[in-house]
């Protein structure tokens, strides 16, 4: 191992201490539903990352949800609205008197993003699309966003 591989190693370990002690003590919205019919084909989006307004508009919408059926039953879409919207964000997602569906088109995530990233990235084909939160976010599955977590896929640098 490289020498700077070696020490990346002890810090990215004793960060992730850190991190799982933090986590610990500010529990994440969780809901096995959610996780499991929302985490299929995508990372189960954090519901803090979009208004309520949002979080109804994309329920409403499941049966064509960019490009795919995501429809569900009655009370299990019931169910994971009620838990989306009860922890949904406070920021506004409205554009033009409309909810936005995409949390990557909120005003809050183009800037996080934007600052720090190249503009060609979010097309490179490690990514894919902005909406690959784990092709950056290692612990996105997990619904960890912490910056001490990402690691740009290979053949990207900022
Ligand atoms: C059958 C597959 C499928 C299921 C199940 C699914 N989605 Fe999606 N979802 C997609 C696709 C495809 C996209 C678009 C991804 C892209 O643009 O790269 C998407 C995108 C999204 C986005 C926008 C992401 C962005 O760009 O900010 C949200 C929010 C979302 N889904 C929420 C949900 C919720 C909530 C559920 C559960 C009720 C769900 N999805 C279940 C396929 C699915
Ligand atoms: C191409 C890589 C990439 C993708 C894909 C990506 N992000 Fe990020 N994200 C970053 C970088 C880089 C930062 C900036 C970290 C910093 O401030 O230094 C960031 C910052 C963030 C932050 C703030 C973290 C903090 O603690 O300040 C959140 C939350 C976040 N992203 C969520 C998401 C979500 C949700 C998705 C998917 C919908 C996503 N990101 C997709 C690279 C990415």
């Amino acid at each position: 191992m490289k020498p700077f591989l070696f020490c990346a190693a002890i810090v990215l370990t004793s960060f992730g201490m850190l991190n799982s002690a933090h986590a610990e003590s500010r529990p994440r919205a969780n809901d096995p539903l959610w996780q499991q019919e929302c985490g299929s084909c995508h990372v189960p989006y954090p519901p803090r990352l979009l208004s309520a307004a949002s979080w109804n508009t994309v329920m409403d919408g499941l049966g064509s949800h960019f490009g795919s059926d995501a429809s569900l039953d009655p009370a299990s879409t019931k169910a994971i609205r009620r838990f989306l919207t009860s922890h949904a964000g406070t920021r506004t997602t409205e554009r033009q008197g409309k909810a936005l569906l995409r949390i990557t088109e909120t005003p809050w995530f183009v800037h996080e993003h934007s600052e720090e990233l190249p503009a060609g990235i979010w097309k490179s084909p490690a990514v894919k699309s902005a909406s690959n939160c784990s092709a950056c976010h290692t612990q996105a599955a997990q619904g960890s966003f912490s910056e001490h977590e990402i690691r740009l896929p290979k053949g990207v640098s900022r």
